[in-house]
């Protein structure tokens, strides 16, 4: 009788896991597709790890069916329990240990010795760039969560430091592939490298964040591809290398939405300056609920600017309930979506999905900028930095990111607590111009006051 090989059922199943993965990214694209992109995503993965247990020389049964249930039972409770505000740190925490498992296997290859320089240099690169995306993650991770300070962390001659270091990580890896090395030689790679990767994210504030998680993301993708090289496996090629270029691609675009080049975002320190002599004109003006529901009623356009703030609130229910009852009462209303919005890329659109909001209604930020002069009221809910007019300025640490105009509208009405300041940490001017008042209060209890108000109207 005919019989497959362990290993040509598995080259088999790993092509379908392509398909899988590529079909699933092409829906991740959109966010109507993107639940099912997921659901294609996981099955391609859940296939590839189960046809794996085929390859010869697979052994230790046990043992990796604990790690599986161990590791699968912690990523579904974290999974089901995290909040939607703590995403950015979650994707860290799992970015991380892709990082750390690719230098891990690396490590696993390395170890014994003997092997020819090909398979050495791309174990060497594999294990280098896990081990630097494992390190940068934990610090982005920390940073993230508030265990660490957000703000840059800098010291002097900090560039040329992490230069000899990860120039130092290169040279014991060269010495490794070339020469075998000591018993030391190895570890000594390793300590260089996740040095590196500790070091390098520590002037990067919290700000650029999702930024250096996707570029780590990315290079945990490579550094799979080329672990996978070295153990000629396919899948880890391919996955590896789909994960680093969709990563690099989101890099680019998120670096372009703050509009600041990768090298400035890694080396720029953003954020680690103060502005000075930027004295706010003007006074913060309140509003009560019942005026600012008359604003909204007698408006023929409206636009609504979430931030992270409707996050913190879950208002995304309530925001859909006053957008449904304004345009029943005939007034136009659409969402400005500003690509760092929130504390993920995509949150605004996340959020206004789940509440059901229709694509049609969402405005990505230059659809909808020339659009605000003509607005009535813009509704900002939760939003700070990405409605921060100091971003034109000159010497802002926000200066150059493009933001959502707002403050061409009519009339502003600003949904937030306080006087909490935004992400970046920066005085918002916005608060204090003329067209601008100030609707105080948990953003759900406020749409929930400005949406009963509105049926009484
Ligand atoms: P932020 O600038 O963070 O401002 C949020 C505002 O929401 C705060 O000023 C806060 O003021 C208010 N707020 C908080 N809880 C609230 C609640 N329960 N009800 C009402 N208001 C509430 O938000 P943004 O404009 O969305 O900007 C995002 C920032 O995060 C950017 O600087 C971006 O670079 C950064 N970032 C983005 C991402 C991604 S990829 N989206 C990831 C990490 C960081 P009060 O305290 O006075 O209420």
């Amino acid at each position: 009788m005919f019989t497959l090989p362990g290993t040509d059922i598995a080259n088999v199943v790993y092509i379908a896991m392509v398909i899988l993965f590529i079909v699933a990214l092409q829906r991740l694209s959109d966010p109507k597709g993107a639940r099912t992109g997921i659901l294609w995503a996981g099955t391609g993965m859940l296939l590839a790890v189960l046809v794996t247990f085929l390859l010869p020389g697979m052994g230790n049964f046990g043992l990796i069916a604990l790690g599986i249930v161990i590791g699968g039972l912690i990523g579904y409770a974290a999974a089901i329990r995290v909040k939607m505000t703590a995403m950015p740190q979650m994707v860290a925490a799992y970015n991380g240990m892709g990082g750390g498992a690719a230098a891990g296997i690396a490590a696993v290859v390395l170890v014994p010795g003997g092997l020819a320089a090909g398979i050495a240099s791309l174990s060497i690169a594999g294990g280098l760039i896990g081990a630097v995306s494992f390190a940068g993650s934990i610090i982005a991770f920390l940073k993230l969560q508030g265990w660490m300070r957000q703000r840059p962390i800098v010291f002097p001659l900090q560039q040329p430091f992490n230069l000899v270091v990860i120039g130092a990580a290169v040279v014991a890896g060269a010495l490794t592939i070339i020469w075998g090395g000591p018993a030391w030689l190895l570890p000594l790679f390793f300590v260089l490298a996740l040095g590196f990767g500790f070091l390098m994210t520590l002037p990067i504030g919290g700000a650029d964040m999702p930024v250096v998680i996707s570029m780590f993301n990315a290079l945990t993708g490579v550094a799979v591809a080329m672990d996978g090289f070295a153990l000629t496996n396919y899948a880890m090629v391919i996955a590896g290398t789909l994960v680093g270029a969709a990563g690099s691609l989101l890099t680019l675009l998120m670096a372009r939405a703050m509009n600041r080049s990768i090298g400035n975002v890694v080396f720029g320190a953003f954020g680690a300056t103060e502005e000075e002599g930027t004295a706010i004109q003007g006074a913060l003006k309140p509003i009560e609920a019942s005026d600012a529901a008359v604003l909204l009623s007698y408006a023929s356009k409206v636009i609504i600017a979430p931030g992270y703030g409707l996050a913190v609130a879950q208002a995304q229910g309530k925001v859909r309930e006053l957008a449904d009852l304004l345009e029943k009462k005939g007034v136009s209303v659409k969402f400005a979506i500003h690509p760092v919005a929130g504390r993920m890329p995509g949150h605004m659109n996340v959020l206004l999905a789940e509440a059901g909001v229709s694509y049609d209604k969402l405005f990505d930020r230059d659809e909808i900028n020339p659009e605000f002069a003509s607005a009535d009221v813009v509704l900002v809910i939760g939003a700070n930095d990405v409605v921060n007019p100091a971003a034109r300025r000159q010497g802002s640490p926000l200066y150059g990111m493009p933001i959502l105009d707002v403050d061409a509208a009519k009339n502003v009405i600003v949904l937030k607590r306080g006087s909490g300041k935004g992400f970046a940490g920066i005085e918002n001017d916005l608060f204090y111009r003329d067209n601008a008042r100030m609707l105080y209060g948990d953003a759900q209890d406020s749409l929930a006051k400005l949406v009963q108000e509105l049926k009484r109207l």
